[in-house]
């Protein structure tokens, strides 16, 4: 499986490294479904899933970061915007175009580059507050 969890992606939060963790269980399923051949049902309901869960995951870790007084809160904030408007578009293209293997690739791509990127450069910046 592509994605494993490793102390370097701590933001010595447990609540939020749980949360995290989940992201990675979420792309680890889509790995799995893109080898197999995802269906359109599975694709539809993956998508709800993890744009509510992604969500709520955002609302918490800004929450942390407000409280804390984090340094990083704003930036985490303006990029939870944009990390949420690039899944919002990935969505409605599911809804009109259906599944296809770009769009799962892309899929893809939006949650490797939440988890690797996002949380290295943004989230892990919460263990200084
Ligand atoms: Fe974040």
């Amino acid at each position: 499986m592509g994605f494993q969890w490793d102390d370097k992606y701590s933001t010595g939060n447990d609540e939020i490294d749980k949360q995290h963790k989940q992201i990675f269980a979420y792309l680890d399923e889509l790995e799995e479904h893109i080898e197999k051949g995802a269906t359109q049902a599975w694709v539809s309901h993956f998508m709800s899933s993890v744009g509510l869960y992604t969500r709520s995951h955002f609302c918490y870790e800004e929450i942390c970061m407000r409280r804390a007084k984090c340094a990083a809160g704003a930036q985490n904030k303006v990029q939870h915007t944009k990390l949420l408007a690039a899944f919002s578009a990935a969505q409605k293209r599911f809804e009109h175009e259906g599944i296809s293997d770009e769009l799962l690739e892309q899929l893809k791509k939006f949650l490797t580059s939440w988890l690797v990127n996002h949380i290295m450069k943004i989230d892990i910046r919460l263990k200084d507050c």
